[in-house]
């Protein structure tokens, strides 16, 4: 057989991927578009569930602990339970705290290039995977109305670092055993895992990059700019690990803040 003969034919102007044939891909490329598909809605799911619970949020001095969820940190709404209440509240506030919140980090979540690949490929399947066509005729790209909204992420980056240093805070308060003093608990271990891998999920973003290395004609006259860049660019490379990892344990914190606070569960001290 020839080069020609077993090459395959391309015909311009046909369906983004190749017009004749889904794709000429042979292994199992379906399962990531499903895998995507079948944890994100998980995830949403849950977090809608749980933020219109507005309960078991808060694990305070009655136990001995200083825990709270990080879908209601911080917790700004007038029905905000004592011990939870941030430096303000708003006390028209009166539905759930944690709906002020989440549309925050939601955000920033929503708007990140690697989701937007994922949902993309998932949702959309626009396309659904590499060199497989699209399920769709067309494609506008992020042009045109809602999706030209997705230029705001390097904004809600902004705002994800303020809630990673609220929720450090919370992480180191988490340490505080009101009436005992200062020790580590399961629930420390995992608001603290929570922070880092918030921090770890922001610092490795598109944006934070762009931020530190972008738009500099010569490193040599930015040496500051040339090491945060340094610093984010391994990460960056890391940054889809970053956001599974920051997604999963954003859950668990508030599974288990939940259930230690319903006292299903007793929050175990190490020391
Ligand atoms: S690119 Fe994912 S958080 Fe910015």
């Amino acid at each position: 057989m020839t080069a020609l003969e077993s090459s395959t034919k391309v015909q311009l102007g046909g369906k983004r991927g190749g017009p004749d044939q889904r794709t000429l891909r042979q292994d199992h490329w379906a399962i990531q578009p499903f895998a995507i598909v079948t944890l994100l809605s998980a995830f949403v799911i849950y977090s809608t569930w749980a933020a219109f619970q507005n309960k078991y949020y808060f694990v305070g001095a009655n136990v001995h602990r200083d825990l709270i969820s990080p879908f209601y940190s911080p917790c700004v709404g007038g029905s905000c339970v004592p011990g939870a209440k941030f430096a303000f509240t708003w006390h028209w506030w009166t539905w759930s705290p944690a709906l002020i919140i989440l549309a925050f980090p939601g955000g920033f979540r929503f708007t990140c290039y690697y989701y937007r690949r994922s949902y993309y490929r998932g949702f959309w399947r626009s396309p659904p995977s590499c060199a497989v066509a699209d399920d769709h005729g067309n494609y506008s790209g992020e042009t045109r109305f809602p999706l030209i909204f997705q230029n705001s992420h390097r904004y809600f980056f902004y705002i994800a670092l303020i809630f990673n240093v609220l929720l450090t805070y919370d992480a180191v308060l988490s340490f505080h055993q009101p009436g005992l003093g200062w020790g580590v608990t399961v629930g420390t271990i995992v608001l603290s895992a929570n922070a880092a891998l918030l921090w770890l999920y922001s610092l490795s973003c598109h944006a934070c990059r762009h931020l530190c290395g972008g738009q500099v004609k010569s490193f040599k006259a930015h040496p500051l700019r040339y090491r945060f860049w340094k610093f984010v660019t391994p990460l960056n490379a890391k940054h889809m690990n970053f956001a599974w990892a920051s997604l999963f344990v954003v859950a668990l914190a508030d599974v288990y803040v939940r259930l230690v606070a319903s006292g299903a569960i007793t929050d175990y001290k190490l020391f």
